[in-house]
């Protein structure tokens, strides 16, 4: 198939890299030359395991193009729109602007016989208002929906080897067909290999996705406000998730407690979500929603607490060593990252803080000027008060207590993510606290 992707940021470079590799002839269009260039040029813009390869490898056999000419978009088929779709700054919205702007840029360069695909999280309505933009414009190529739901740090294995796959397909039967023809033909080798296939309607497939997403919010959140609990009480956390994810109907995953979610999905995705229902007159059914929001604040917050307990009160002249700055390990992605609003937080209070990760580092050091960046953990705990270990890496986890005690001020550790050995790390002399366990 020869397909176009919309748009080359996370979701659009993933796609079209993976998409060529499978054998379609794939060309990356984005308005942003410098990314276009480097993309070309084998240069990923971000950190994402195997996407250097992977993009390499699909830019040798000739087949993934990139451009920020949008009228070579005339000789292809399908155009996939990958578009970001951030969180409004002043309200809970989602921000259309680009992906209205990507099928504006669409519409001189399309033919009768083409397929325009969204695959961008948007609000539900939103595909029925572009199939109006489109027939405005005298398009008559149809639009179905088709929702990825890749995670970064698996974004490849997410897209090439999805759970499933779904489209929400136009109403008319002759659209839907030719539409269906397209999609089917562009996963042919995932529906091969017995790939759940789901499908609706434009509103069930926007919906499928924003209620995922709000799913794993719910069930973090979930977890977090036992972990509330579970301060209050004496009973660990960790320990209640495991018992109750082996009850089938519950599972193990997504029932880690830390400090929450963040990422540039899960956070805008439900709060847009709730903006959503509120305009179509059912605010209620998702108000739990703004709860699951406030437990997931509440839990940093927390951190920013037990710090200042742990420095006796006051953050004046006291050194805190941050061990992550990405939302989740193996990222650099920073939105929305509970590690990096505690660090500012930390800061802001006037405390000196020194912030290291294994990939965000140039991130923090761009975005956060008043944070002070050291190479790994044993520069960032060089002489500090307290540490905070807020993105899971293997590298923090494997860290050796007794080495990093001789390097501390102080050898306090707060494990905002529960995953060091508190019986280790109390043996190596630490006072060892961490989220919803005693
Ligand atoms: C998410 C969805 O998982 C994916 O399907 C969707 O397409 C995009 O949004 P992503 O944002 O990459 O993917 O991250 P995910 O792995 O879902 O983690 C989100 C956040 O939740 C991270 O900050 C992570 O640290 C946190 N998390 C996850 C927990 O705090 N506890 C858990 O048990 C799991």
């Amino acid at each position: 198939m020869r397909i176009t992707t919309v748009g080359c940021g996370y979701l659009g470079a993933v796609y079209a890299a993976s998409m060529a590799s499978i054998g379609h002839e794939v060309l990356g269009l984005d308005v942003d030359q410098k990314k276009i260039d480097n993309l070309a040029a084998g240069i990923p813009p971000f950190h994402e395991p195997g996407f250097d390869e992977l993009l390499r490898e699909a830019l040798d056999t000739g087949r993934l193009t990139f451009s920020t000419d949008y009228s070579l978009a005339a000789d292809y088929e399908a155009h996939v729109i990958c578009v970001g779709t951030p969180q409004q700054v002043d309200s809970a919205r989602a921000d259309l602007t680009y992906v209205h702007a990507a099928v504006d840029s669409l519409i001189p360069h399309l033919q009768d016989h083409h397929v325009v695909l969204g695959r961008s999280t948007v609000p539900v309505g939103t595909a029925e208002a572009l199939v109006q933009r489109l027939r405005d414009a005298g398009v008559k190529s149809p639009l179905a929906w088709n929702p990825e739901f890749l995670r970064e740090g698996f974004a490849i294995e997410d897209t090439l080897r999805p759970d499933r796959i779904v489209y929400g397909l136009p109403e008319d039967p002759a659209e839907a067909a030719r539409a269906r023809k397209v999609l089917d033909g562009m996963y042919a080798t995932m529906l091969e290999a017995d790939t759940p296939l789901v499908v609706g309607n434009y509103a069930t497939a926007e919906l499928v996705k924003v209620s995922a997403n709000s799913f794993l919010a719910t069930k973090i959140s979930f977890i977090n406000a036992v972990a509330e609990v579970c301060e209050a009480t004496g009973a660990d956390v960790s320990v209640i998730a495991e018992a109750i994810g082996l009850d089938d109907r519950i599972g193990p995953k997504f029932l880690r407690a830390g400090i929450g979610f963040g990422g540039g999905c899960l956070p805008k995705d439900i709060r847009a979500f709730m903006a959503r229902a509120g305009e179509l007159g059912v605010t209620e059914a998702l108000a739990f929603l703004r709860e699951v929001d406030h437990v997931n604040n509440r839990r940093r917050d927390h951190v920013v607490n037990m710090t200042r307990k742990a420095l006796g009160g006051s953050f004046t002249d006291k050194r805190i060593a941050v061990l992550g700055a990405a939302f989740k390990p193996n990222s650099d992605d920073t939105r929305q990252s509970p590690a990096l609003y505690i660090a500012s937080k930390l800061s802001g209070r006037g405390a000196d803080v020194v912030v290291t990760d294994p990939a965000a580092n140039s991130r923090v050091h761009a975005e956060r000027p008043n944070l002070a960046v050291a190479e790994d953990a044993y520069a960032a705990a060089t002489g500090a008060d307290v540490v905070l270990l807020l993105t899971e890496w293997d590298e923090f986890k494997q860290l050796d207590p007794v080495k990093l005690r001789e390097v501390v001020g102080t050898p306090h550790m707060i494990d905002g993510r529960n995953v060091l050995d508190p019986a280790q790390w109390r043996e190596a002399g630490w006072t060892y606290q961490s989220m919803g366990r005693p």
